[in-house]
């Protein structure tokens, strides 16, 4: 009998549920790895699949969507999508969608913990302990900053930047945040003041980015944007790395023009700016933003329901524009 299941490119591993559901309703162009797949062998896996979920290092150009001719759908498995050449994807009528939502609370969260532990020393303290050098409390040990009370400035305010102001709450910090518009008051807590991005980092304790990446927010953050922080504040990004510039962010942070800072995304991931691991006032984390069990089998249900949508003919519940 032969097969008549759509067939579908994986570009990555995912976890378990959802393999066991892509096993049963999908012939797989070749069995997923769990590392990122070489540019030919990505571009090959598109040309033969009717659909395909790609994650956020798999970089789809103009000329791998041209050549993509059987593929019907693009879901990208992540709320970002900077790495799909959307405008080719949409002059060649190919559906590209993303996985909004599901991931909010689990970014969210992780960003309050990289937070904490930038301003409480967490990582320093792990570090102390594992050393074999820690010798008993001390007044004056890994001394840290206050978090409660203290500003919180946010930069972009979609779904995961409002989740990071609810969490403000139970740390009694006022918000401020920026965005190129003020939002509608309706949407937003009467307490989260508008910005400039100006007036934003001169007034904040923490600063915590979540915008997109597109164009205009690249090296949004760059050395004029650090000198206006204060030399106490500490800089957190769990959106994208190259939102700062980081070669002027190692210098900040050497010339302790800022206090800290804490890092989950970079300019050129998978590596970083030589000095960053040596400063002990940078947490540096591996893009863990989404990365809960829920979280991530909930962002591969969305990109199954995309595609199935796009498959039947239906319109796809997260098509990004
Ligand atoms: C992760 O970085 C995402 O965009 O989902
Ligand atoms: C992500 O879901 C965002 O809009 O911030």
């Amino acid at each position: 009998m032969t097969d008549i299941r759509p067939i579908l490119y994986l570009s990555r591993l995912l976890p378990d549920p959802v393999m066991a559901i892509v096993r049963e309703r999908f012939q797989l162009v070749q069995y997923p790895h769990d590392t990122l797949p070489a540019p030919s062998v990505l571009r090959e896996g598109l040309c033969q699949a009717d659909a395909a979920i790609v994650t956020l290092g798999d970089r789809i150009d103009a000329e791998t969507i041209h050549a993509a001719t059987r593929l019907k759908i693009l879901a990208n498995y992540a709320v970002g999508h900077n790495n799909i050449d959307l405008a080719a994807a949409r002059q060649r009528g190919l559906t590209v969608t993303n996985t909004p939502d599901v991931l909010t609370d689990a970014t969210a969260d992780l960003t309050w913990a990289l937070l904490l532990a930038t301003a409480r020393r967490v990582v320093e303290g792990d570090a102390l302990i594992r050393s074999g050098r820690w010798t008993g409390w001390s007044p004056t040990q890994l001394l840290g900053a206050d978090v409660s009370g203290k500003t919180l400035g946010i930069i972009g305010m979609g779904r995961i930047g409002q989740a990071v102001a609810r969490r403000a709450v139970g740390f009694r910090m006022p918000v401020r945040y920026h965005t190129r518009q003020p939002l509608a008051t309706s949407s937003l807590s009467r307490e989260w003041e508008h910005r400039s991005l100006r007036d934003l980092l001169g007034e904040a304790d923490v600063v915590t980015i979540h915008v997109p990446l597109t164009p205009a927010t690249q090296h949004l953050i760059g050395a004029r944007e650090l000198a206006w922080m204060r030399p106490t504040a500490y800089l957190i990004n769990t959106a994208r790395g190259p939102i700062i510039d980081e070669w002027a962010l190692a210098d900040a942070l050497k010339l302790g023009i800022i206090a800290g800072a804490g890092l989950d995304v970079y300019e050129r991931e998978p590596a970083i700016h030589s000095a960053m691991a040596q400063l002990k006032q940078v947490v540096l984390l591996p893009h863990l933003g989404s990365a809960t069990l829920h979280a991530r089998v909930q962002m591969g249900l969305v990109c199954l329901e995309n595609i199935h949508a796009v498959l039947d003919g239906r319109p796809a519940p997260n098509h990004v524009h």
